[in-house]
């Protein structure tokens, strides 16, 4: 007993949580997952696990992401980049959703299944399905050697190493990295982006570890605005284009962590319905960085503001506007839209795991929860 304590105490490597270690590894799991695959400097971008099928994803005349959880999530941001840098149409499905639907499967599809454990039971059934009609499979996994892995055609693992706690954070950042650099890859063939803006995002991408480990010196003001927000019973996430999957996440990790109800929504959804729900007693969390919807997501804080709601805003640093406007301003490192959630999660990640450990929480594994779901 005592030994099994003394040895888990040596994995959390001096961190009190997992969850907590496993955020501050990002910078160097975001490294690890370009290593030897991407130099800007080089101009080189090298993905051993395409090669084969790289034709056939350049060619692809639609992808399919399906996945589960947070791993959905970075289907639904590489959404995002996959139809700006390739041109290619996205489809981002829950696979749970997906395998019993009896989908449009075409050939010349290729199904992207992203998971970290590479063992969940609905990502896994949604590839067989895909695959009994054709589909190319490209899988993203974290786990080495798993199911996902093996019975994909093709894939790229993120190597972030071992994921302990329960909420995942360090897989979905590197997650982001494999899929961003896959698009570029293909998109560069593809010649749908520009040698310049291709040159941009290479470097871009090679300066994002030290972006979020600047992000994580936030760690002290957002324990600050984690006890004042501590017994809150509902919370509201709002966020667009890149930034909206990020909404989402930073609710799911609420939710899971710190059993508080949250919600993520485009920001501008919230005029169809829940902006009934606003009032002085709710927060809302704004992820509003400097990209092309800032003067949209602006506007939206001033209707939360008219309301009396609670504004907590994930901007770019050294923004005058939005700290004018909001009760609590967090600032993170500038970087390309397209990056941006890598960076702009960072706090949500932190704010959950405070607001958790304050709540007496059991981070690491919450209630109802398994690390990887391997039953339907
Ligand atoms: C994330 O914090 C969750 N615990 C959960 O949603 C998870 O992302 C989901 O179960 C998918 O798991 P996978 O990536 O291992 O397939």
């Amino acid at each position: 007993q005592t030994l099994d304590m003394e040895l888990e105490a040596i994995e959390k490597g001096g961190y009190e949580h997992f969850m907590l270690k496993e955020i501050f590894e990002q910078p160097r799991a975001i490294g690890d997952c370009m290593r030897g695959r991407l130099s800007a400097n080089e101009g080189r971008l090298v993905l051993g696990g395409i090669r084969e099928y790289a034709n056939k994803l350049v060619n692809a005349e639609r992808i399919i992401i399906v996945a589960c959880g947070t791993s959905w999530h970075s289907g639904l941001v590489a959404e995002y980049f996959f139809e700006e840098f390739c041109r290619i149409p996205v489809e981002v499905e829950y696979a749970s959703e997906f395998r019993y639907r009896n989908p449009v499967i075409n050939e010349g599809d290729v199904v992207f299944a992203i998971s970290q454990s590479g063992e969940t039971a609905d990502t896994l059934a949604a590839i067989e399905l895909a695959k009994s009609k054709g589909a190319i499979i490209f899988g993203v996994c974290n786990v080495v050697g798993s199911s996902i892995s093996r019975i994909s055609h093709e894939g790229a693992y993120t190597h972030a190493g071992p994921e302990i706690g329960v909420a995942s954070t360090k897989a979905f950042t590197a997650q982001l990295t494999v899929l961003n650099m896959i698009a570029l890859r293909v998109a560069h063939q593809k010649g749908t982006i520009t040698e310049r803006r291709y040159h941009e995002l290479l470097v871009e991408l090679e300066n994002i570890p030290a972006k979020v480990e600047k992000a994580l010196k936030l760690d002290d003001q957002i324990k600050a605005i984690s006890e004042r927000f501590q017994n809150a019973r509902n919370f509201i996430y709002l966020g667009r284009g890149y930034n909206f999957p990020v909404a989402l996440e930073g609710a799911l990790k609420l939710k899971e962590i710190s059993y508080i109800h949250a919600e993520g929504y485009p920001a501008a959804e919230m005029k169809h319905g829940p902006i009934a729900l606003i009032d002085e007693e709710m927060p809302v969390v704004f992820i509003a960085t400097r990209d092309s919807s800032y003067d949209k997501v602006v506007s939206n804080i001033q209707e939360v503001k008219a309301r009396k709601g609670k504004v907590i805003a994930v901007v770019t640093e050294g923004d005058a506007l939005i700290p004018q406007m909001a009760e609590f301003v967090i600032e993170v490192p500038k970087t390309d839209e397209a990056l941006m959630p890598m960076v702009s999660v960072i706090p949500l990640q932190l704010l959950s795991y405070h607001i958790a450990v304050m709540r007496g929480c059991n981070v690491d594994q919450p209630r109802n929860l398994a690390k990887s779901v391997t039953v339907e």
